[in-house]
């Protein structure tokens, strides 16, 4: 199959880039704005595998999306503005590629009778107390990210209803692994450990989030995209539900430190309270999750231990700036 993966140069693209090339031997173009999320560094192991190819381009330009697209058979969208605290203090950028961003890959897939994936996440369903959200749970997000991904997925659906393109969404929960931007949770907490940086918990810490490890949502991904139903959403949930706090405790010890790094801050507006998906219906598709939580933990810390390489890069740029935006303190 040749696929146009676009953010393919992100944290799961990047994931999902590298397991269609070398694991199924599909041709794949990604297409990517680089922003401050993507990096050519992602492509790293599959640079020169036959097959690979990377263009520089934004979703939301249409000449862009043309030029990408010759030969594709499908394409799998995992383009987006992604942090939702970013999209609390500049929900501009969530608006133009979220939004404007995934309808014009849309007009491309029906001008060319693509099929057509969007990757989505638990977030459009709002905050859940108890139990987990299927997909038939009603759409409730809370925050410019989640609202902007709700829209996208929305204006899928409707171009299955109204064009007939053959669309389908794969719903995740937070994914963790190697290759993500330390603004989110896990690498961030990592490398501070790692640094000797305090710990920033939003809020009380009983924030409940579904981890998945991130090469599990990429094979689900791949899994909706050749078996799923158009038309049709499917969640792909992690086999485990972690409280914040317990996650920070858990780097803290598997770093060496102690809780005397952890610092309770100002909890983020409008934050939901716990995420929990079921994930049944992609299951009777043929597909599970492999990695437990504490497994992958464990590999992601290691991997952040031994690949200094690629985040040192990040946290001595951009990203001290907007941490100290962010966090009202700077990094060591
Ligand atoms: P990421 O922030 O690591 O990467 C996003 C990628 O999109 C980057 O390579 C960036 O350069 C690219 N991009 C941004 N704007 C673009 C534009 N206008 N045109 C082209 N490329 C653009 O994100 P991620 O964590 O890999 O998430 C990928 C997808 O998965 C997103 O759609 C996100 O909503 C969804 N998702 C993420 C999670 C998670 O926990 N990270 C969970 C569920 C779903
Ligand atoms: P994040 O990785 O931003 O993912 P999301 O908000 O999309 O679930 O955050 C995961 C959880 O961790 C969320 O409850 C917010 C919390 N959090 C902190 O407590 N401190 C931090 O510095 C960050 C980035 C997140």
């Amino acid at each position: 199959m040749k696929l146009l993966v676009c953010g393919g140069a992100g944290f799961i693209g990047s994931t999902f880039t590298r397991q269609r090339l070398l694991e199924h031997g599909d041709e794949v173009v990604v297409l990517d704005k680089l922003t401050y999320a993507g990096r050519e560094d992602n492509f790293h192991e599959i640079r020169d595998t036959p097959g690979f190819s990377f263009i520089h381009g934004a979703i939301e330009d249409s000449a862009a999306v043309a030029g990408a697209i010759t030969g594709c058979e499908a394409i799998v969208n995992f383009a987006a503005e992604t942090h939702v605290d970013r999209s609390i203090a500049e929900p501009d950028a969530f608006v133009t590629t979220n939004g404007k961003g995934t309808y014009t890959l849309l007009e491309a897939a029906r001008k060319h009778g693509l099929r057509y994936l969007q990757v989505s996440t638990d977030e459009v369903y709002g905050s859940i107390e108890k139990g987990s959200f299927t997909e038939l749970s009603p759409l409730a997000p809370s925050s410019p990210y989640s609202a902007t991904k709700t829209g996208a997925d929305l204006l899928v659906q409707s171009y299955f209803h109204t064009f007939g393109l053959e669309a389908v969404i794969c719903r995740g929960s937070n994914n963790y692994g190697p290759y993500q931007y330390p603004e989110k949770l896990i690498p961030l907490m990592i490398l501070n450990a790692l640094a000797g940086d305090s710990l920033p918990i939003y809020g009380d810490g009983q924030q409940v989030r579904n981890w998945i490890f991130v090469e599990d949502f990429s094979r689900a991904i791949g899994h909706v995209l050749e078996h799923g139903t158009p038309g049709e959403v499917y969640n792909a949930g992690g086999p485990d539900e972690c409280p914040n706090l317990e996650v920070v405790e858990r780097i803290i010890e598997l770093t060496g430190r102690d809780s005397s790094l952890m610092e309770y801050v100002t909890d983020r507006p409008g934050h939901d309270r716990r995420y929990s998906l079921s994930s049944d219906k992609v299951r009777a598709l043929g597909w599970e999750p492999s990695v437990r939580f504490a497994q992958g933990l464990e590999q992601t810390v290691t991997w952040y231990r031994e690949n200094g390489w690629w985040w040192e890069p990040v946290r001595s740029g951009d990203y001290r700036e907007y941490y100290e935006r962010q966090y009202g303190k700077s990094l060591r």
